[in-house]
């Protein structure tokens, strides 16, 4: 079995669209080990409990600096992929350096706009339509060392009509973030993915 741990601050959509993915048999032989949390109460642990995933709760605001090395501790060994799926913390080096193109994240605008430190959830979508950009989207990435910098692995587009607030631009980003990240997790579980400098190669 691939095992994954998905990382979470908040509703979880993302995770409940890897959840049904793996019900449907879209995502075969994939395994949701863990859901972890850096906030205490949020939906999406209730999403994890509902299904019989296990859950953890590792405060950021109790742990501070030490919440990287803390979710280290607790997942080194235990799963082949960690996905962050709209978790707004970062993480540093130490984990990354030991998941090395094992952690992937999910973004809501088209990396390399509307991203980095501070952009996250409905900040990025007032960003996107405050500036006029006619197209946005979402990206998935591996994470490096930098905020949003990693390798890209899949990027999906949506119009951005003139009309819309940035709670629709969220809302029309979210339906293709629920493909898009199940696509990603089911091409790194099946071995499709090689990484050539910094260009993801799909065969
Ligand atoms: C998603 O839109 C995700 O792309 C975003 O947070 C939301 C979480 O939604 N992540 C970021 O902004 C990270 N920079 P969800 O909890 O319903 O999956």
């Amino acid at each position: 079995m691939f095992k994954i741990a998905v990382l979470i601050s908040g509703s979880g959509t993302n995770l409940q669209s890897i959840i049904d993915n793996i019900k449907d048999g879209y995502l075969k032989n994939c395994t949701i080990e863990y859901v972890i949390s850096d906030k205490k109460d949020v939906f999406g642990l209730k999403r994890a409990k509902e299904n019989n995933i296990k859950t953890m709760v590792f405060d950021k605001n109790e742990l501070k600096e030490d919440l990287s090395c803390n979710i280290l501790k607790f997942l080194k060994g235990k799963v082949d992929l960690i996905v962050l799926a709209g978790f707004t913390s970062i993480l540093k080096e130490n984990i990354i350096d030991e998941f090395r193109n094992r952690i992937i994240n999910i973004h809501p605008s088209l990396i390399p706009s509307f991203c980095g430190k501070g952009m996250y959830g409905l900040k990025v979508h007032e960003a996107v339509i405050e500036y006029g950009v006619k197209i946005s989207g979402c990206t998935v990435h591996f994470v490096d060392h930098g905020t949003d910098t990693g390798s890209i692995i899949i990027q999906k587009v949506i119009d951005v009509k003139s009309t819309y607030s940035a709670k629709e631009l969220q809302q029309e980003v979210l339906k293709t973030e629920h493909k898009a990240l199940p696509e990603a997790i089911k091409l790194i579980s099946e071995g499709r993915i090689k990484i050539d400098k910094r260009k993801v190669i799909v065969s």
